[in-house]
């Protein structure tokens, strides 16, 4: 049987800028032997990188971070420039003078790289390096270690392919083993016990002669992340978008998001949104020309000449871009009858504000599927005509139309809004 030994390697001094870790490493593991993988705490690491920075911590955060995930009190998840989530970007004030906080290195997989590439040189070994960083899982209590930077390592072990012991073809499983040697170190090293590294010997096929793709490999791309988005950046995440690529909608991504849009709080417990879902060539056509035509009429009502009517609709409307749109609709039908015009107006402002929430809904659970929208107000100005151009049911008033489709760019960042500018405290 294969048999695994992680052994601790006491007796590291202190960490300073500039330390050559390579030699101080060296020195301590006499035994470093071929096949070997030297784990490594990315704290001393960044200790000898000279990342150990005099700064509030919660501006470190900012600064290291580029997305933050979640958040509760002062605790934030964050998305580094390396990719990595965790908590507070890796930042860390333990372990270091007071007033200084310790950053992340900058690139743990070149820190890797060049330690390992050092050992060489100072001992003819052919090792595997990792180094790691504690984190906590979303769905599990406790923090363990995980591998942010490596070389000479192969980081994952692909198992598909391979038959199960009852000869069926493993599908999924791809073992994060860069994860696993970091989480054994750990048990050796220690927060406390001044034992930053430690050697996982037993493992020689995983170490390679390339330095290979580093623990880059072992964060899963965007597009494979079911996670993706945070509680912190959901609402976020939606932005007008009014440029798409050619890709259709997927009409299931559609219904989630319209599934979405219907948990929308609404009077008298009534469900007043209902959703036209444009899909044929031919309903799009009538909807879009025939609210052209109802726009040409106001224009020309307005005592636009016929060319600045040509400009103006030549502008074009995101809708026409869109490989999709959805018109939400009003159906008032609960709404209760006031013999005067001021309560009158307030029933239907409370009928239109309940499809307002249910529009922004869909607007952010589209988001979340990864679609970009833009609610677009024409339809509003010729609730008739586009009513009549779709053949909706009676009742069902326009308030708007959606275009969706894939983001043909990332929109642009948005520009930060003070809340206290849009607030009064009473
Ligand atoms: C009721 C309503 C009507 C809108 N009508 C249009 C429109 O006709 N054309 C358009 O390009 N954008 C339209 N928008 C989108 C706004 O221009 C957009 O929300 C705004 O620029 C802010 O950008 P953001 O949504 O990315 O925060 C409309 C938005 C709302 C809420």
């Amino acid at each position: 049987m294969a048999a695994l030994t992680v052994i601790g390697v006491p007796g590291l001094p202190e960490i300073a800028a500039g330390a050559d870790l390579a030699a101080l490493i060296s020195d301590a593991a006499d035994d470093l032997r071929d096949g070997d993988i030297v784990v490594v705490t990315s704290k001393i690491v960044s200790k000898a990188e000279g990342r150990v920075v005099r700064a509030d911590r919660e501006r470190a955060i900012d600064s290291e971070a580029v997305r933050v995930v979640a958040r509760r009190g002062p605790t934030r998840i964050v998305e580094t420039r390396h990719g990595l989530v965790l908590a507070a970007a890796g930042v860390d004030s333990s372990n270091t003078a007071p007033g200084t906080v310790v950053l992340l290195p900058e690139d743990p997989d070149g820190s890797a790289r060049r330690l390992r590439k050092a050992l060489a040189d100072r001992r003819g070994v052919r090792v595997g390096v990792v180094v790691t960083d504690t984190m906590g899982r979303p769905w599990r209590t406790g923090q363990t270690d995980a591998a942010i930077g490596a070389a000479g390592l192969a980081p994952l072990r692909d198992h598909r392919g391979e038959p199960d012991t009852f000869g069926n073809q493993l599908e999924v499983t791809i073992a994060a083993v860069g994860d696993e040697i970091a989480a054994a170190a750990d048990l050796v090293k220690g927060k406390t016990t001044q034992v930053p590294v430690a050697i996982v010997r037993g493992l020689a096929e995983l170490v390679t002669d390339a330095d290979g793709p580093g623990a880059a490999a072992l964060i899963r791309p965007a597009a494979d992340d079911m996670f993706r988005l945070g509680t912190a950046d959901v609402l976020y995440a939606r932005r007008t978008v009014r440029e798409f690529t050619a890709q259709p909608v997927d009409p299931a991504a559609v219904r989630r998001a319209i599934a979405a849009a219907v948990t929308a709080p609404a009077p008298h417990h009534s469900e007043p949104w209902r959703f036209a879902v444009v899909a044929s060539q031919r309903a799009r056509t009538a909807l879009l020309d025939d609210m052209l035509a109802a726009w040409v009429t106001d224009l020309r009502g307005d005592g636009f000449t016929p060319e600045q009517i040509a400009r103006r609709v030549r502008r074009g409307e995101p809708l026409r871009r869109a490989p999709l749109i959805i018109v939400p609709c009003l159906l008032a039908e609960a709404a209760h009858a006031y013999p005067d015009q001021r309560r009158s107006a307030a029933e239907r402002a409370m009928f239109t504000v309940a499809v307002g929430a249910a529009v922004q809904n869909l607007l952010v659970a589209l988001a979340v599927e990864g679609l970009g929208s833009c609610w677009v107000s024409s339809a509003l100005f010729c609730q008739p005509a586009a009513a009549a151009a779709l053949g909706l049911p009676a009742g069902w008033e326009p308030m708007g139309a959606v275009a969706v489709g894939h983001p043909a760019a990332a929109p642009p960042p948005r520009p930060p809004r003070d809340p206290d500018h849009y607030m009064l405290t009473l």
